[in-house]
């Protein structure tokens, strides 16, 4: 079986910066450490939920959620993503998992307007956590600082495993795709959704089908998410850049840029030309991994 780290032209970012697993996670950390001092340092930190870059319907299609978010809600294109890689999975009185979960917005989006009987969220940065600790206050929301290479879950534990706009930035995408496996019980699902070359999700195809998942629906949304990014990123960016301390400083404007890949940024024009996709992957677990 095939490695990601084996596929030509991979986008992993520790191929792209030249550095080792173990840095790259502690760059992710620093990274989402950045993000979150400035928001602490902004008066946005008490609005912000997710770091994900959205979704808007561009087309009616058969498999969109159908359903209206009203204009003026500041995350609505996160939280139609959320919705939108749920699709028609019932989550009433089930036990979810968000790895990469961020600022709790995903889980909080699903406490709100369903049943699930308890949402964990796991994230690499400390920030992160302390935020969905102290912002969260749903009984049902558990938020745990870990590494999605090595949940500490025990075997069976879910009946929903949702990853959004996360595993780009995993070194070992194979161990993760493992974890998944082990902590879903059987007939279980795995709602997954990221920006990836289009042959790591060849990979993911190959590679979970290969261990125990069927795929029920594979959606190309780059379109949409490209939308997302033309009607909100300047308006995010210039929230961004206005608030706190910081305001007007270039590192800040810079990194900021990067983040939420306004239209003409480097990202949005790799994600136009089609080196990378943005797509829903659901699966439902069949059997447990056979490469344990
Ligand atoms: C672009 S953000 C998306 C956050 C959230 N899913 C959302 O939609 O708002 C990517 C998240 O993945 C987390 N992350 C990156 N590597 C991770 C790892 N190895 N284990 C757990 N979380 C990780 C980052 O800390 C960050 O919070």
């Amino acid at each position: 079986m095939s490695r990601l780290h084996d596929q030509p032209g991979s986008a992993r970012l520790d191929d792209r910066l030249g550095v080792a697993p173990a840095q790259l996670k502690s760059r992710v950390i620093d990274f989402y450490n950045g993000l979150n001092s400035y928001l602490a340092d902004s008066s946005l930190d008490g609005y912000v939920q997710f770091f994900n870059w959205g979704y808007l319907s561009v087309d009616s299609r058969p498999d969109d959620w159908r359903g209206d978010l009203p204009a003026a809600m500041l995350d609505r294109h996160a939280v139609r993503l959320v919705l939108e890689l749920l699709g028609p999975l019932g989550i009433d009185g089930r036990d979810v998992l968000d790895v990469g979960c961020g600022r709790g917005g995903t889980l909080a989006t699903l406490a709100g307007r369903f049943a699930p009987r308890s949402l964990a969220g796991v994230d690499l940065n400390p920030a992160s956590i302390a935020h969905c600790k102290q912002a969260h206050t749903d009984p049902r929301l558990r938020f745990f600082q870990g590494d999605a290479e090595d949940l500490a879950f025990g075997d069976g534990s879910f009946d929903l495993v949702t990853n959004i706009e996360s595993s780009n930035a995993y070194p070992d995408i194979d161990r993760f795709y493992r974890e998944v496996n082990r902590v879903l019980r059987p007939g279980g699902h795995f709602a997954y959704t990221d920006l990836l070359q289009p042959g790591q999700f060849a990979h993911a195809r190959e590679y979970l089908t290969a261990n125990g998942f069927v795929i029920e629906a594979d959606r190309d949304i780059t379109a949409n998410v490209l939308a997302a990014r033309r009607e909100a990123a300047q308006v995010q960016l210039r929230a961004f850049n206005a608030g706190g301390s910081g305001a007007g400083d270039p590192t800040r404007a810079a990194l900021m840029s990067y983040f939420l890949a306004p239209e003409g940024s480097e990202f949005f024009d790799h994600i136009a030309d089609g080196r990378f996709e943005y797509r829903i992957l659901r699966l439902r677990k069949l059997a447990d991994c056979v490469e344990l």
